[in-house]
């Protein structure tokens, strides 16, 4: 019964901490990737028939959905009433998900997920009209799937943002096969290493309170020096795109710079993911701390210690745009 647990090499951690994410491929059971999507379908609007690509588009106004439990809204479809449920749980918290994840924070350090617990969305939106806090929930985020755009509309340009509730390590699993260009989750290489020093304290971003009488601010305050890196990220550095088949993962940092991709790939697609963030028991210890010199501090020994040189080949797999590998060895070491 017990299956021996693939482990991530050296070059694999040494690509996440330089990087910032890390792919992995067919990584988790695929019965219940389906059995989670078939849920998903459960809470699909009207108009939208699974059978139907030509019916997967912008979702009617009259069929919008603002319960922070089930999000539908243009062409975003956020089920996250199922964030808790046990297929769901057992698809993203696997042993295999969860001995890679040890490898990069630490053995028996990461808070589980509770099958049959509060799904977050429960306690309503962070603000008035914010976004809910994925902080607040005692499983996944959900199941996001996007929607093609309509194609007749130029698309807006990516914007990247980091997420502002503490956490660790953020997880994207795909439930169904995905083309390039086709709504998924985009991040920008190398990014974390920029953020993580710009903010007060390690993991938060600072808020403040939301007043009725003062209604004009409220939510996530960010510092200019974030602002500014934000701007000069987006000029520099091209994003990766994280698309692939069911089965697919990608591990990111949680100060990495990231967007929800738009999806205008042709013939129709939709992209349907399970997000996760992987925590630590003693965030709540840590989460006051300022940026530390060693922004690993709190990571597990063996992403610490990992040192090895990055291939070419390697990067290439990764996806890693060519600008940024070019300093690379030609061959693994
Ligand atoms: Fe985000």
């Amino acid at each position: 019964m017990s299956e021996e647990m693939n482990l991530l090499t050296h070059e694999e951690l040494c690509f996440f901490k330089e990087y910032g994410y890390l792919l992995k491929r067919k990584a988790v059971n695929l019965d219940l990737c389906v059995k989670v999507l078939d849920r998903m379908w459960e809470t699909a609007p009207a108009s939208v028939k699974r059978e139907d690509p030509a019916s997967w588009k912008t979702v009617p106004k009259d069929e919008e959905s603002r319960d922070p439990l089930l999000i539908i809204q243009g062409t975003r479809w956020q089920f996250r009433g199922a964030s808790t449920e046990k297929d769901l749980i057992e698809l993203i918290f696997c042993r295999q998900l969860v001995t890679w994840a040890e490898q990069l924070l630490g053995e028996g350090t990461l808070r589980q997920p509770k099958i049959g617990g509060k799904p977050m969305g429960s306690w309503g939106p962070a603000w008035p009209n914010g976004p809910v806090d994925p902080q607040l929930g005692e499983g996944a985020r959900g199941i996001y799937a996007t929607l093609p755009s309509d194609r007749t509309i130029a698309p807006t340009p990516d914007r990247l943002h980091t997420d502002g509730h503490p956490f660790h390590l953020g997880v994207v699993c795909l439930l169904d096969d995905g083309p390039r260009n086709g709504g998924s989750f985009k991040i920008w290489p190398g990014s974390h290493k920029r953020f993580y020093p710009l903010f007060p304290m390690q993991y938060d971003q600072a808020r403040i309170p939301y007043y009725e009488h003062m209604p004009s601010h409220k939510g996530l305050i960010h510092p200019p020096a974030y602002v500014e890196e934000v701007t000069k990220v987006e000029a520099d550095t091209e994003p990766v795109e994280c698309y692939g088949e069911a089965g697919d993962i990608v591990f990111w940092h949680h100060r990495l710079g990231h967007m929800a991709g738009h999806n205008y790939a042709e013939p129709n697609t939709i992209r349907q993911a399970v997000l996760y963030d992987f925590c630590k028991t003693d965030l709540d210890a840590m989460r006051l701390d300022p940026p530390q010199e060693d922004m690993w501090r709190d990571w597990g020994d063996e992403l610490r210690a990992a040192s090895s040189v990055i291939s070419k080949q390697f990067a290439a797999e990764q996806r890693l745009p060519i600008a940024m590998a070019e300093g690379l060895e030609a061959t693994p070491s």
